[in-house]
């Protein structure tokens, strides 16, 4: 009897041992969502932060994330509610945080949030539109890095008329110096006697990407504006407003971004190495 007890104790599954997951510690603040790993990088170079009770200043501490007690300012670290915002940027404003030379920035105009919250990929100065912010870096990595094929849609305004074999050339991909373009879906608007205005639809997030693309067609853009993000448009939001994304909108644009795999087509359609950097 003992023997039989003894023989099906054996042939029980063993329990898996638990997997211990590691980060560095500036990665662990700013993954909570409380600062950008920069900020985290001061902190803990000034001394703000404890593990375990004790001070630590070595940038490369590596922090159990389920068993290491972190402490910043004598408050124990605790996820941040996660938050999602989108900002109708106005023209004239940086996407950075801070700006040397004292140029407004997008944080101007945030005042009243009283969370840290980074824009999900940049805009130029010029730009204005729909700009997401966030303090959930792994849903900025979704919509910003390339392979996840998020749209976004511009509407331009040319310094020129543009023909309907210039229009076809953005929606076949161009070379631009920095590799083929993806094709771009390109809805002519209207055209003014001397200027075209027509809306652009791109998957990538190249530095300056839809300039560049209507550079290549000898013509320049006089105004670019961001109109939507994946399915979420700007609609009635004022300019210089924001206003929080519901969840339903915080869904949409997940599933928007699913990760694609690439045809084949081009190896260097803006993927490895854009991702996160340039425009999104
Ligand atoms: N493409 C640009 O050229 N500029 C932006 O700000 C966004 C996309």
């Amino acid at each position: 009897m003992e023997q039989r007890k003894e023989r099906r104790r054996k042939a029980r599954p063993e329990k898996a041992p638990e997997k211990r997951v590691l980060k560095t510690l500036d990665r662990v603040l700013s993954k909570a969502g409380i600062c950008s790993r920069t900020e985290a990088r001061e902190w803990i170079v000034r001394g703000r932060v404890k593990v375990n009770a004790r001070t630590v200043r070595d940038l490369e501490h590596w922090v159990d994330v389920d068993h290491d007690a972190v402490v910043i300012d004598g408050r124990p670290l605790r996820a941040e509610k996660k938050i999602y915002l989108l900002l109708y940027k106005p023209k004239g404003y940086l996407t950075t945080y801070k700006d040397p030379d004292g140029r407004p920035t997008v944080y101007d105009l945030m005042a009243k949030v009283d969370q840290w919250v980074f824009p999900v990929g940049r805009l130029d100065q010029d730009t204005s539109g729909l700009l997401i912010l966030t303090n959930d870096t792994q849903f900025a990595e979704q919509i910003t890095n390339p392979e996840f094929h998020v749209p976004k849609t511009y509407l331009v305004k040319a310094s020129t008329l543009l023909s309907d074999e210039q229009l076809a050339k953005l929606r076949d991909g161009l070379e631009l110096k920095d590799g083929m373009t993806r094709p771009a879906k390109v809805k002519r608007v209207r055209d003014s006697e001397s200027k075209s205005f027509f809306e652009m639809t791109i998957t990538e997030g190249r530095n300056r990407q839809v300039r560049r693309m209507v550079e290549a067609l000898e013509s320049q853009v006089l105004k670019l504006v961001r109109v939507a993000v994946g399915p979420v448009r700007i609609e009635r939001l004022q300019i210089g407003h924001w206003r929080h994304l519901t969840q339903d909108e915080v869904r949409a644009l997940r599933k928007s971004g699913m990760r694609k795999r690439e045809s084949g087509v081009r190896a260097g359609t803006g993927d490895g190495g854009h991702g996160g950097e340039g425009h999104s």
